[in-house]
């Protein structure tokens, strides 16, 4: 299930981000999540599975597009689908916009797409763009 974030995840949130390659250090990850509580164009949600949070996503958006800038797995749950899923989740709630990736985050969605794990009606609302 996705959760938007709130402070009370700042722990656990922090402890997924930190799965990202550009976010090992400690006042990067302070200055990340401090950006995704103040600014009014990032969100960030979480994915809770039963077990507990597992995932963490986060997005900058403008008027027109929507940029995954973070998304990470618990080692512990990764190949099962879960990155694939919570793409297409945060994707759902923005059909307008048009889907991009950063640097570090387009070699997944390029695989996703190749292996059509993007589902069509996503894809054909959020032509990729990255
Ligand atoms: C990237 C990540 C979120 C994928 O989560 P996941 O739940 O394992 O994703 P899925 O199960 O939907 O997909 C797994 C597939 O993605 C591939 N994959 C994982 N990371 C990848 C990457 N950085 N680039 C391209 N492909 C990647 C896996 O090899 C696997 O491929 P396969 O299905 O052919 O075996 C997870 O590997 C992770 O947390 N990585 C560390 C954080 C990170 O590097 N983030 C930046 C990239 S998004």
């Amino acid at each position: 299930m996705l959760i938007r974030y709130n402070k009370s995840h700042e722990k656990i949130a922090m402890g997924l981000l930190s799965f990202n390659p550009d976010e090992k250090d400690l006042q990067k990850l302070l200055q990340t999540i401090n950006e995704y509580e103040t600014l009014a164009n990032r969100q960030l949600y979480l994915w809770k599975e039963e077990e507990g949070f597992i995932g963490v996503i986060g997005v900058m958006l403008d008027d027109h597009q929507i940029e995954l800038q973070h998304l990470s797995v618990n080692p512990s749950h990764r190949d099962k689908g879960f990155g694939s899923l919570m793409v297409n989740k945060v994707l759902e709630l923005f059909p307008d916009k048009t889907f991009t990736a950063n640097e570090t985050t387009a070699p997944f969605i390029e695989k996703l797409e190749l292996k059509d794990s993007i589902t069509p009606q996503t894809q054909k609302k959020h032509p990729l763009s990255v």
